[in-house]
């Protein structure tokens, strides 16, 4: 297939090509509150340790609770729960408490205070690894540390936001070209 013809695209929105990775729900806890944000700006960066860079506005009420706790889950939603993660990120825990209202399962993790969200794919036990991009660019470098996976399905349904409103549904894998991968790099 040939993409020749190309149109001039405002580098502002180039966010719609760029943001594959799923939606996921962020739990934090600090002092007796819980808290729960939606977010997308999350990035891989290292496997050993496990490190996940994420973008975390400082108008957010989970940043302070991050910041001070150095620590929150990463929980990853399957398309079933969309609706609840657009209501999470449309309000504020400064205002609700998250939990309750959408009927959420908080459930005790085992390396950090934050709370799991039970009715999610898998939940990551995240500490706060780098501090130093967070006055910068609200950036948090966050160690996983525990990682609970369901264990089926194998490919979970999730949810990928290309902003304007609209997700993406993951749907078909592929082990087509598996044989073109050099052997190294499939133990990554
Ligand atoms: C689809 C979607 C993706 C979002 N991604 C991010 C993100 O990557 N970083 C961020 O700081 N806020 C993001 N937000 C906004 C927060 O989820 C929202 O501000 C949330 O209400 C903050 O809650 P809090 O004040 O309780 O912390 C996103 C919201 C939606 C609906």
């Amino acid at each position: 297939m040939s993409h020749s013809v190309k149109r001039d695209f405002p580098v502002w929105n180039i966010r719609r090509l760029l943001e594959p990775g799923p939606i996921v729900l962020v739990s934090s806890a600090w002092k007796r509150e819980t808290n729960i944000m939606t977010m997308g700006w999350h990035t891989v960066m290292e496997f050993q340790p496990s490190l996940v860079g994420c973008i975390i506005s400082n108008a957010n009420y989970s940043f302070e609770m991050i910041r001070k706790s150095r620590a929150c889950v990463i929980n990853v939603p399957t398309a079933d729960m969309a609706a609840t993660v657009v209501r999470i990120g449309n309000s504020s825990g400064r205002d609700i408490d998250k939990f309750a209202e959408f009927e959420l399962t908080a459930v005790r993790a085992q390396r950090v205070q934050a709370p799991l969200i039970s009715e999610c794919y898998a939940n990551l036990e995240c500490r706060l690894a780098d501090a130093s991009w967070i006055r910068k660019y609200n950036f948090f470098v966050f160690e996983v540390v525990k990682a609970h996976v369901a264990t089926s399905p194998d490919v979970p349904t999730t949810i990928h936001y290309r902003g304007d409103g609209e997700f993406l549904i993951a749907g078909k894998t592929t082990r087509r070209y598996r044989r073109l991968f050099r052997p190294a790099l499939l133990d990554s």
